[in-house]
């Protein structure tokens, strides 16, 4: 359980970690050579340790130092993700694409639905299809099959990220030429190519809407670093929108949440790039705007719980539309028990700051809405106990640590 009272103006300076949802991938992708591949700036989280234990169970040694992560990867690895793991972290499916591409096999359990609602992989299974793959299903377990891969001109539906994913790493050890369009153009999957460069793949185009990739016939294992959390620079960001003040994040990178940061100017707050992140000043009082959520470089949805959360004390009436998950409003039901003004209707909804929150005992729904409570909390008169805190753990470091360096009243209880 996480305990946080108000706070503020907050002041100094915070590290971001490497993102989350590059490292995951970074990680799988990585059984695409045999060898040791090391990789540096690793969050020291959940989703890590887990990723790093299905690693293992196929075969590989995962050594965690630290940021730094080494992951030896036999030649015969087994290419079965079992329903313990997978059901644990729905991140395990991105082995399926480094699986195929390798050993032309793979067994890994079905994901379920999660805290999104339901989350289908078709995109990821159609797409995979159109390189050769076959795919049978049966007790709950995906059965995944292919001689020759052999690229193909796959057209995404959606520009689904774990999709464009998954087709990346199994197209670079594919036999010719696989071009995926409207694909994810994340940050994390420009991060994911340019470590399969090095690798030795020949990707092109990762961070546009059309990705070429050129098969080659083996990678080799590399050093990589992990590109910085967008995400957890964003809950800093909030962190200090919510509570006022002046900070400096280490490490975030401004030219992956150009947008993000178009709309908190909007809001009222100042950011500048510095040599090594942003220094961010807020107002006293935020002012409220309108957010959609879309895919890369639009708003992301990751971020949309903090957006609530700022709009919930902010000055004035926003809206904020969710267009890509449609069960992904889970941080309303608790802060409308610490006080907020909002409305859900559908997909939308309508937000009327309140001068001040009323600390509440609340739960974190998942990863990014538990930590959109804890930077609620810190608006909240009197004490918030957020609880589920688990679901934070899963993807940030050590959160309530950076926070109370930054003089917020938080700590575990
Ligand atoms: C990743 C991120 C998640 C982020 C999301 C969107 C990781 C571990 N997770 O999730 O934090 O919020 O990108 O930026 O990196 N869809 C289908 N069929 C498919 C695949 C996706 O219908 O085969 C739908 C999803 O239900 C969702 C939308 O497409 O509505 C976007 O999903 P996607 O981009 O694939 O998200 P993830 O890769 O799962």
């Amino acid at each position: 359980m996480v305990r946080v009272r108000r706070s503020g103006p907050l002041e100094g300076t915070v590290r971001v970690s490497g993102a989350k949802n590059s490292a995951l991938k970074l990680m799988a992708a990585a059984l695409l050579a045999p060898g040791r591949s090391v990789l540096h700036n690793v969050p020291r989280i959940a989703d890590v340790t887990w990723m790093g234990e299905l690693l293992e169970r196929m075969g590989c040694t995962v050594v965690h130092e630290g940021a730094t992560v080494s992951i030896d990867v036999p030649v015969d690895v087994v290419p079965e993700a079992p329903y313990e793991l997978v059901e644990r972290m729905r991140a395990s499916i991105v082995v399926l694409g480094p699986l195929l591409g390798r050993l032309g096999e793979a067994r890994v359990s079905v994901p379920g639905g999660d805290d999104f609602g339901h989350r289908p992989i078709d995109m990821h299974l159609k797409g995979l299809e159109e390189l050769g793959a076959t795919f049978t299903t049966s007790h709950g377990y995906i059965e995944a099959r292919v001689d020759v891969l052999t690229g193909a001109r796959v057209l995404l539906e959606f520009p689904s990220v774990g999709a464009t994913e998954n087709l990346l790493m199994a197209s670079v050890l594919a036999k010719g030429t696989t071009v995926i369009d409207n694909a994810a153009r994340e940050p994390e999957i420009a991060d994911l190519a340019s470590f399969l460069n090095r690798m030795g793949a020949v990707v092109a185009g990762a961070g546009t809407s059309t990705i070429t990739v050129e098969g080659v016939e083996r990678l080799d294992p590399v050093d990589y670093t992990v590109v910085a959390d967008r995400i957890e620079a964003a809950t800093y960001l909030a962190a200090v929108g919510i509570a006022g003040g002046e900070i400096t994040i280490e490490g975030a990178r401004a030219d992956h949440m150009d947008m993000l940061l178009a709309k908190l100017g909007e809001m009222g707050i100042r950011v500048s790039p510095t040599a090594d992140g942003l220094w961010v000043m807020a107002p006293q009082r935020l002012r409220s705007l309108d957010v959609s959520t879309l895919p890369y470089p639009g708003v992301a949805t990751d971020y949309q719980p903090f957006v609530v959360a700022m709009l919930s004390v902010a000055d004035g009436v926003g809206i904020v539309t969710e267009n890509i998950f449609g069960g992904r409003f889970r941080t309303i039901d608790e802060l409308l028990r610490m006080g907020a003004d909002i409305r859900a209707e559908g997909h939308h909804v309508v937000i009327r700051g309140v001068e001040a929150l009323s600390g509440a005992p609340v739960r974190a729904p998942d990863i990014r809405a538990g930590a959109a409570l804890v930077v609620a909390g810190l608006a909240a008169e009197g004490e918030t106990l957020v609880g589920d805190a688990h679901h934070v753990a899963r993807g940030y470091e050590d959160l309530v640590g950076r926070l109370a360096s930054l003089g917020a009243d938080i700590a575990y209880a």
